[in-house]
């Protein structure tokens, strides 16, 4: 019979792991990806997720997770080294975060990238009822759409990708430019996070593919057209707005204060370690402020969750190492005892713990050289339900489009982030309140409801206008 909708990702919305006590079990996935299109998947009450479940275990067969219905699709090692962090993690993840760090360009990494995709598309194609939308996504996965198409073209198919297109001037280093945009030309709609990426997207295809474009259309030979558009991704807003106001996460907050010894001030980071996030010059900025005497250990503490990814590839662990000797430098130097400047938790934690830490912190400090959206700043802002609390936001974060009354800044310019620091530590309860309000809005307004929702049915209407044509 076939599912009406499948979606595929690399990642399944939970990663199978060596527990402590060295048996294998389920920890919840990573990244804003699976925060993301659970709500979708649990709102649209049906369907499957086709993913790579973490590992190489080959005997996974489907299971249902807390009501989703899941297609483990296993990788070998060769796969995981070549196409995961190879060619997704060592070239593209760079190269698209505007080259923060060096991408390298093997063609073993390229081979077992086609290889991977090649299964996903086939997967895909195996469950798909007739008729039926496959949304595919992100970076890990472009040539999906394109095989897909091949085998199956009966489908409607729809592409996201969640990280930031890199403008063509960086996308051409790319030895496989021509075939990666090839790939997303198989959907009938290739969604992005922002309008300048979309744009990026359908310059490329002009002017290496050759095919005509108008606008945001893509004209194919075979009489096909490919709409490429911005839809910026969200959070699950009244979800996360409803955890922050339950008993127990008020309670937790309120435990989690008194635990740093009741600060005036805490500042919160959480993100995934990645070299993307800016997280270095963050704790350098926070540093030289105490060390400058405009706040005191006393008064200030910076609570820096940083979650463990990636960590079989080098430049991931290069970059634990100089965060965590920036970390025992500045406890060293500036702390007391009982009194660390930073609380550093190399850890990840479930979404109540989370909410309570939103719901804790005065400051949240999200400083990226560049991030698709960033699924974090967002929720801190639906967690702060008394309208109170401080956002400073990287303007190389997409989220910066929307959440305009952030303190802004550029994370390359360590003394403007100083200053973004100090006057959010020094402002008013009432100026807080009148940025934290209008953002609060925004959230409320755009949330991940709205985006799936506005995707899906531009989706359907561009299969629609496209048979029409025919
Ligand atoms: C980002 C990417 C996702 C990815 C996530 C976690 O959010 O856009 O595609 O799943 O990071 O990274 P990982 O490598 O652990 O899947």
């Amino acid at each position: 019979m076939g599912n009406d909708l499948v979606i595929v990702a690399n990642r399944l919305p939970v990663d199978r792991v060596t527990l402590p006590n060295g048996e294998t079990g389920w920890r919840r996935s990573p990244g804003g990806l699976v925060a993301a299109i659970e709500p979708v998947m649990r709102t649209h009450g049906g369907g499957v997720w086709i993913g790579w479940p973490g590992g190489t275990d080959q005997k996974l067969k489907p299971f249902e997770e807390d009501g989703l219905a899941l297609v483990p699709l296993s990788m070998t090692q060769d796969e995981i080294e070549g196409h995961y962090e190879g060619f997704a993690n060592g070239t593209l993840w760079p190269l698209y975060h505007d080259l923060v760090a060096k991408p390298e360009f093997h063609r073993e990494w390229w081979d077992e990238y086609v290889k991977v995709n090649r299964r996903f598309a086939e997967k895909a194609a195996d469950l798909a009822a007739k008729n039926a939308t496959v949304w595919v996504h992100d970076y890990q996965l472009q040539l999906v759409p394109q095989y897909l198409r091949e085998l199956r073209p009966d489908l409607r198919i729809g592409f996201y990708l969640h990280i930031p297109f890199p403008p063509a001037e960086l996308f051409q280093q790319l030895p496989w430019r021509r075939q990666l945009l090839e790939g997303l030309l198989g959907a009938d709609l290739v969604g992005f996070q922002l309008p300048g990426a979309a744009q990026n997207f359908v310059r490329l295809v002009r002017q290496r593919v050759g095919h005509k474009t108008h606008r945001d259309l893509v004209y194919l030979p075979d009489g096909r057209v490919v709409r490429a558009a911005a839809f910026p991704i969200s959070i699950d807003a009244a979800g996360f707005e409803d955890l922050a106001n339950s008993d127990q996460v008020v309670e937790r907050a309120k435990a989690l204060r008194e635990a740093l010894g009741s600060p005036r001030t805490i500042f919160l980071g959480i993100d995934r370690l990645d070299y993307t996030k800016g997280i270095y010059a963050r704790l350098r900025a926070f540093g030289e402020l105490i060390r400058d005497g405009h706040f005191d250990v006393e008064d200030a503490v910076f609570v820096q969750v940083a979650v463990p990814s990636r960590e079989q590839v080098e430049q991931y662990r290069l970059l634990r190492d100089e965060i965590e000797r920036l970390v025992g430098r500045l406890n060293g130097d500036l702390g007391r005892i009982g009194r660390p400047a930073i609380s550093y938790l190399h850890t990840s934690y479930p979404r109540e713990e989370m909410a309570a830490l939103y719901r804790a912190a005065d400051i949240m400090v999200v400083t990226p050289y560049r991030d698709g959206m960033n699924l974090v700043a967002k929720e801190y802002v639906a967690c702060r339900v008394e309208d109170d609390g401080a956002l400073v936001l990287s303007e190389f974060a997409g989220a910066a489009d929307e959440l305009r009354q952030a303190w802004l800044v550029n994370p390359y310019d360590i003394n403007g982030m100083k200053t973004a620091l100090l006057e959010a530590y020094q402002a008013e309860p009432k100026e807080l309140t009148r940025r934290m309000r209008a953002m609060r809005k925004q959230i409320r307004q755009h949330d991940v409801k709205a985006w799936a929702s506005s995707f899906m049915t531009e989706l359907e209407d561009q299969v629609h206008t496209d048979h029409q044509k025919v």
